[in-house]
């Protein structure tokens, strides 16, 4: 399990779908970004969801008539995919995103990689070689959407300290720490139990990804790119495959 892996599993997937407001506000918001993306999914349609995790993207595309491929290297997150879609299509695979080639058995429409996802790839080969792998296996004129955090310009100061989500029984804060290609991401979750507040503290590495610098890679990569502000200020690329 890469470090990324065990963040999720251990730390961050228990909490994720509180984070995220509970299922019901978590799909609505994935709904919204879906609809407001107005890509293909009717009956017949095929998409992929690179690191879906419980599927706020993935289930809304189902419901929506495409049949999904949700993959992700959390099991915990998938199982919660798997109680959150109902009937609905969506096929999770437990694996690396990089490794999704050899789970399609058909050109899809659509490779979504959202919710800043992309940044967790360990350096900036996987990210070429991601971008390679879209490119190779979307049908002509499918789209490749990524969201993501530009982490290139510094937080300074206090500035590094981010209010996630808190309530009665949880808060979880982010502190964010500048390396030359990446960037250390402590997410400090306190917890009410019947002992008293406990804090638990893990990290994780992403990417110092520039956006100017993905959408060069995608535009070399045969795509035709559309760079527009995303949900929770991450920027949102859309990419049509030539
Ligand atoms: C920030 S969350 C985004 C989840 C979802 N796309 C969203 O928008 O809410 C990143 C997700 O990617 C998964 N992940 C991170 N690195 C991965 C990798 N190399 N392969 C597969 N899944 C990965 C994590 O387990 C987690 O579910």
């Amino acid at each position: 399990m890469t470090a990324c892996a065990d963040h999720y599993e251990h730390h961050l997937a228990p909490v994720y779908l509180w984070m995220a407001g509970g299922p019901q506000a978590a799909l609505q918001a994935g709904r919204a970004e879906i609809e407001a993306l107005a890509l293909p999914l009717g009956p017949g349609s095929c998409v992929v969801d690179l690191g879906a995790g419980f599927g706020m993207h993935a289930i809304p595309m189902a419901q929506a008539g495409a049949s999904v491929v949700a993959i992700d290297s959390s099991p915990l997150l998938l199982r919660t995919l798997d109680e959150l879609r109902g009937a609905e299509p969506v096929r999770g695979v437990c694996d690396d995103l990089l490794a999704f080639p050899i789970h399609l058995t058909e050109a899809p429409d659509a490779i979504l990689c959202m919710g800043d996802t992309i940044t967790h790839l360990p350096d900036a080969g996987a990210v070429a070689s991601l971008v390679q792998s879209a490119a190779a296996m979307l049908r002509r004129g499918g789209s490749f959407v990524v969201s993501l955090r530009d982490y290139s310009e510094p937080l300074l100061g206090d500035q590094r300290f981010i209010p996630v989500r808190g309530d009665d029984m949880r808060l979880l804060t982010c502190f964010l720490e500048y390396e030359a290609t990446s960037v250390l991401v402590h997410d400090i979750l306190h917890e009410r139990t019947a002992d008293g507040w406990t804090t638990r503290v893990s990290h994780y590495r992403k990417l110092r990804l520039a956006t100017g610098e993905l959408l060069a890679l995608m535009e070399s990569g045969g795509f035709e790119v559309r760079r527009e502000a995303g949900v929770r200020g991450l920027v949102r690329l859309v990419a049509a495959r030539r």
